[in-house]
């Protein structure tokens, strides 16, 4: 028995049945399955039927990542203390993945990860936090999983059912990062790439979860060159590139006037 979907059923993990992740996360992890890889997710569990806070109930998923790696060491972030043992493979921390302190704790000891997963309090505020925090610390080839994203459609999860285009939602946070992927692509030569942008390769939305890949992303586009078309032909290249650059330049500041009127409130 050493498929996620068996382990998930042994443990009781409700990564398959109550939602169906272990299809997913079998896609992006069964390569390294027999590799010493550094594993992290957030949110242990342990439901009591009222809410997560006996210290000694959860980990089931934490059971299942453990026996599908072998070789894996494997990280679990709570905002509960936890008294569970699951051996020495496998360690628990305490505090919130949404405090700068408690992410640093952890990355100081791993370093980087193979892959992590947010199964915490699927706030988007926490969920866009950790992410901006912890994606520095996934490895060049690793994957990062967002689980739940049903919560940034319902109002008591802190997402927004009525207005889909809400910034505010982990689901629109995410969605923006495909422009990063493409932005080799964005013909604006004042665009200026992030970490993000330049770390970014592939992202794929599923029902309720989001995987996305942390790979240099170095291809070239095929139309423009340093974000711009080039003038083409031959005649007038000088008055033509002259025109293109007064034009680039208008579009640059209608952009930024844009993005001022957004903030402002009338
Ligand atoms: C859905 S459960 C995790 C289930 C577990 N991953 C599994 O599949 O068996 C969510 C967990 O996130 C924890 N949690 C809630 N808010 C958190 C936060 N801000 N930081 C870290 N953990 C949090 C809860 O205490 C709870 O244990």
């Amino acid at each position: 028995m050493d498929n996620l979907k068996q382990l998930a059923i042994k443990h009781k993990s409700d990564k398959h049945g109550s939602h169906f992740y272990t299809e997913v996360y079998e896609r992006y992890m069964s390569p390294k399955k027999n590799k010493s890889i550094k594993f992290l997710e957030i949110g242990v569990g342990g439901y009591n039927n009222k809410n997560y806070s006996d210290i000694y109930l959860g980990g089931e998923s934490l059971r299942m990542w453990r026996d599908y790696f072998k070789k894996g060491r494997i990280v679990g972030l709570d905002i509960v203390k936890k008294k569970i043992k699951l051996g020495n493979r496998v360690k628990i921390f305490q505090g919130s993945q949404s405090s700068p302190t408690t992410l640093f704790r952890i990355v100081k000891e791993y370093k980087q990860f193979d892959f992590i997963v947010d199964d915490g309090s699927h706030r988007s505020k926490d969920v866009i936090f950790s992410f901006k925090y912890l994606f520095n610390f996934l490895k060049d080839g690793g994957y990062y999983f967002i689980e739940d994203t049903q919560s940034s459609y319902i109002r008591e999860l802190g997402g927004d059912g009525a207005y889909l285009g809400n910034k505010k939602t982990a689901i629109n946070y995410f969605k923006s990062l495909v422009d990063k992927i493409n932005y080799q692509e964005i013909e604006n030569p004042f665009y200026k790439p992030d970490y993000f942008a330049k770390n970014i390769t592939e992202i794929h939305f599923f029902h309720n979860i989001i995987v996305i890949k942390k790979e240099k992303n170095l291809e070239k586009s095929n139309i423009l060159f340093n974000n711009r078309r080039l003038v083409g032909g031959t005649s007038h290249i000088t008055l033509r590139k002259s025109i293109k650059n007064i034009k680039y330049l208008f579009l640059y500041l209608k952009s930024r006037i844009n993005y001022l009127l957004d903030y402002v409130k009338i």
